[in-house]
């Protein structure tokens, strides 16, 4: 997120030590793969938050439109958790998960993994989430993910 006007700079990020490295999930699913660039910093450096959710919500639907059968919105982000600054040209990896299916709704688990540019192969996690998606009829309104009515 952005630093308050006037608020003191932060480190120069290279000399910040690294969090410890972790491996992948084994029980999640790559869902997607992203590079974020200049525009998408803050003065500070660091990636927007708001950019970060953007990429979760994205890779957040790739699992949940296998069962939607057709449109569907996200209706809820029932958690965020940034846990790690995200930097301009890291590889991000956003690994997913089916968490729930209701009547009408979807939940997965998203899991975003940072390699830095020069240290490929060692990961740190970033971000974790749980995003609730929603099958919608043609009117907009909750429609039952197929296979799973009552
Ligand atoms: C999605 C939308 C149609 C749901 O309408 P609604 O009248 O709230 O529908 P319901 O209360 O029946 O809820 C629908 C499903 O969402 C689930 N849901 C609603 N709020 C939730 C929340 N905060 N967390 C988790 N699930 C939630 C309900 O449990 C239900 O799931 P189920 O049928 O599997 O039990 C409506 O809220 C909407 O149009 N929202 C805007 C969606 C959108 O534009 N998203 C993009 C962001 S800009």
């Amino acid at each position: 997120m952005s630093a308050l006007p006037g608020s003191a700079p932060l480190p120069n990020p290279t000399s910040e030590p690294e969090p410890p490295w972790v491996t992948l999930p084994t029980d999640e699913e790559l869902v997607l793969k992203v590079i974020p660039m200049p525009r998408d910093c803050n003065q500070n450096g660091d990636i927007f938050g708001g950019w970060v959710m953007a990429q979760v919500d994205l890779a957040g639907a790739v699992i949940p439109a296998r069962y939607a059968g057709g449109r569907m919105a996200t209706v809820a982000v029932n958690e965020f958790i940034f846990k790690q600054p995200v930097r301009v040209g890291d590889i991000l990896s956003f690994f997913s998960k089916l968490v729930r299916i209701g009547r009408t709704s979807i939940t997965v688990k998203v899991e975003v993994y940072a390699e830095r540019f020069r240290a490929q192969g060692k990961y740190i996690k970033v971000t974790e989430a749980l995003v609730t998606y929603v099958a919608l009829d043609e009117q907009g309104r909750p429609r039952p993910v197929p296979g799973n009515s009552p």
